[in-house]
């Protein structure tokens, strides 16, 4: 596969097959993520990877956090900014509409709402979840390194036929996480990752999230009039 595929073929899955990922697999994807630069090479990435009973009994945690300590729970840095505006209120509506549609939850269905947001502490059904931490003393530059990281890690994932979905959900509950997994003091949760294979045949991994046109955010200046791309992109 090249990159370009596996750029294309990357997506959000939210739909896993019970199949397991060995965890050499595993290893080998996190070697390839690891190939990601860092400033001054700092390498800012600690991943704990559960599969298995470990994965299952964060799930019953999470699930149960989710469900019955409403208010207890809150991320450690602000994962949404203070007021919605555009272009980006819109976007995130869109996706959100389109997801829930896929599912055939109708707008205002705040239950059904719920329960496929609770879908995110089963990692989806994939069979291993990744928690993604960083040392809370690094700066926001390292955040940059980090998902360099990330994205390695999604595509070396496509290039064997493996999904993945970025999960930020996880990091509404670093406590939770900190105390279960016995994460450093030092260390913060950034987010969590589904990773295994694809449930092709599932509503939810059957629609496209849109993108805005090159044209919508990039801008040109200097160039030669009429230059010929590289690629037949
Ligand atoms: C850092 C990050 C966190 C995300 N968190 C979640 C999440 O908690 N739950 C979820 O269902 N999708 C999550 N997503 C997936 C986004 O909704 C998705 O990337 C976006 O809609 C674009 O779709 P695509 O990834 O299929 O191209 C996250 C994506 C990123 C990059």
């Amino acid at each position: 596969m090249d990159v370009a595929a596996a750029m294309r073929g990357r997506r959000s899955v939210r739909a896993f097959l019970a199949t397991p990922v060995p965890q050499a697999t595993v290893a080998e994807i996190l070697a390839l993520a690891a190939c990601a630069p860092s400033g001054t090479n700092i390498q800012p990435w600690q991943v704990i990877a559960l599969a298995g009973g470990e994965r299952q009994r964060l799930c019953d945690r999470a699930q149960q956090a989710f469900h019955h300590e409403a208010g207890q729970h809150a991320s450690e840095y602000p994962i949404y900014p203070p007021e919605w505006v555009e272009p980006y209120l819109g976007r995130r509506r869109r996706n959100g509409l389109a997801l829930y549609a896929s599912l055939g939850i109708e707008r205002g269905d705040k239950a059904a709402m719920q329960r496929q947001h609770a879908r995110n502490f089963a990692f989806f059904d994939a069979p291993v979840g990744l928690i993604f931490t960083i040392d809370r003393r690094l700066t926001q530059s390292s955040w940059v390194d980090y998902g360099m990281f990330l994205q390695n890690l999604m595509l070396a994932a496509r290039e064997r036929g493996l999904d993945t979905c970025p999960q930020m959900a996880w990091a509404m509950l670093p406590k939770l996480l900190t105390e279960l997994l016995d994460i450093p003091p030092h260390q913060m949760v950034v987010c969590g990752m589904a990773l295994g294979h694809a449930d092709r045949e599932a509503p939810e991994n059957g629609w496209l999230p849109e993108r805005e046109p090159v044209e919508s955010f990039a801008q040109y200046r200097g160039f030669a009039p009429r230059q010929e791309a590289c690629g037949v992109y």
